[in-house]
């Protein structure tokens, strides 16, 4: 039987990070994973492909409705659905092939198969008929997050969609109801709003993305509504019924209690994931569960059983790709005896729209309710040149910093590039910046980033072009 310092469970952006690093510090680490694919629910039906028709669909809007304005006259722009699937679907399979290649590079097994703890030290894969087991010293579970629904809908993939069917669609639909206001129905909604979908977005909340600060949420949900996006909100979806040619979604309006409802072509349900820990055998191993679901783990990841962690979307914390590779890394490090570990408070959270969204660090809700003093600097992208000469001047930069100390406590921006912007913001922060040494800091010009550098200013009220 082949014996391994560590199995991980699951190939998804964190455990194929973890097995990476783990042979890259001499681990003998083998990766376990059944989808058929390495890469997850990010590279196959996640961020990955989402990020494509993001650019693509983008691409679309602004040749169809920007490019005459600015000087550049097309006519007759055309979309063809099978060809823009087929390149995200190229992308994708480019990039899960990388990582086949990554593991050959450093030395990493990949077993196919469905992988289940035998024992604490057994693992049993199943790949169709075959059965193999092996043996470890560690495990790691990696095995990420599924789409939840709401109860009495069902999920065909086809007419009502998660994410991952909203992102093969076959043809534009003349009208797309999406139900929750988070990061995948505001970016699925937001591609086929641009291919010409009518999109509605029902949120029971009364306001989208929740737990991002309110101002930037606020003006996000303008400048979506502007683009054409409808919304209802503090509204709850309570049916989704299929009828011989549409689709009768039965909502029910928290405040009046009233009901309507709204009859659309598909229907994308995004309302949320769950954890994924079914039929890996953890109950009788004794891996203890959270009442979310979620695995339980230590300050070093470690679950109830000490040679087992877990990483990811099935632990707490947000589900984010980068959140489970910052993990996956941790457990590696620690298990070679290093003091691997992951800074929670700074872990930035992008939504890719247009103009992106991005954060890092706390809310200004969450100082309020924390009672933390705090200054705030924000510098409007509309007085920043290079947002100007290239038409995006929606959003702003929004520095929170300490009132007594100056140090930067959380930046929130909306507008064009901040998904990039916001690593320096995340780097700054992971060394104890004051709005004062980013205000110091040279940024070049013209660029987006001179907005964060004002934002700095700002906080201590002397920007100088607003
Ligand atoms: P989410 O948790 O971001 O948003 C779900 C929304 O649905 C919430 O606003 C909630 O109030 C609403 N909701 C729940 N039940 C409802 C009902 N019955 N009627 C109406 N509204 C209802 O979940 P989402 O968008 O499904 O994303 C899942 C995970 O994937 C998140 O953790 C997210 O962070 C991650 N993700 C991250 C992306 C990124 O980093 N850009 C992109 C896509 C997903």
């Amino acid at each position: 039987m082949e014996e391994f310092d560590l199995i991980v469970i699951g190939g998804g952006p964190g455990g194929y990070v973890c097995a990476i690093r783990a042979a890259q510090l001499g681990l003998k680490a083998a990766c376990v994973e059944s989808r058929g694919a390495l890469g997850g629910t990010c590279l196959n039906v996640g961020c990955i492909p989402s990020k494509s028709l993001l650019n693509l669909s983008e691409n679309y809007k602004k040749a169809k409705k920007d490019f005459n304005n600015q000087g550049i006259e097309i006519s007759n722009v055309k979309l063809n659905i099978d060809k823009m699937m087929s390149n995200k679907n190229k992308s994708v399979q480019v990039l899960t092939k990388g990582i086949e290649f990554l593991f050959k590079k450093n030395k990493v097994t990949y077993i196919k198969g469905k992988g289940v703890l035998f024992s604490k030290q057994d693992v049993v894969v199943y790949n169709n008929n075959e059965k193999k087991n092996y043996k470890t010293k560690n495990i790691v579970i990696a095995t990420g997050s599924y789409p939840t629904s709401i109860p009495g809908i069902d999920i065909d993939e086809k007419d009502i969609v998660s994410s991952t069917g909203a992102l093969s669609l076959g043809s534009v639909p003349k009208s797309l109801t999406v139900i929750g206001g988070g990061y995948i129905g505001l970016e699925m909604g937001s591609v086929w709003s641009r291919l010409g979908s009518e999109v509605t977005v029902v949120e029971y909340l009364d306001h989208i993305t929740p737990g991002m600060d309110r101002e930037v949420s606020n003006e996000f949900q303008k400048i979506l509504k502007k683009q054409g996006i409808k919304f209802k909100l503090n509204t709850k979806v309570t049916s989704v019924k299929k009828k011989s040619s549409q689709i009768e979604v039965e909502c029910q309006d928290k405040i009046s209690n009233e009901k309507h409802l709204i009859n659309t072509e598909k229907v994308l349900v995004a309302v949320g994931r769950r954890p994924y820990t079914e039929g890996l055998n953890l109950s009788k191993i004794g891996v203890k569960k959270d009442n979310q679901g979620r695995i339980e783990v230590n300050n070093k990841l470690q679950t109830s059983i000490k040679n087992i962690y877990a990483i990811g979307d099935v632990i707490r914390g947000p589900m984010l790709a980068h959140k489970a590779e910052e993990e996956g890394i941790a457990v590696a490090e620690i298990l070679a005896g290093q003091a691997g570990h992951v800074n929670y408070d700074i872990i930035p959270g992008v939504i890719y729209t247009s103009p992106e969204v991005a954060t890092v660090g706390k809310t200004e809700e969450q100082l309020k309710t924390q009672n933390v003093s705090y200054k705030v600097g924000k510098f409007p992208f509309l007085a920043n040149s290079r947002a100007k000469v290239n038409n995006e001047t929606e959003g702003f930069v929004k520095i929170l910093a300490d009132k007594n100390t100056d140090k930067v406590l959380g930046v929130h921006i909306i507008g064009p590039h901040c998904g990039d912007m916001i690593a320096e913001m995340a780097l700054a922060m992971e060394f104890g910046a004051s709005s004062e040494d980013i205000a110091r800091t040279c940024h070049a010009h013209p660029t987006h980033t001179e907005a964060i550098k004002e934002a700095a200013l700002a906080v201590d009220k002397r920007p100088i072009h607003f």
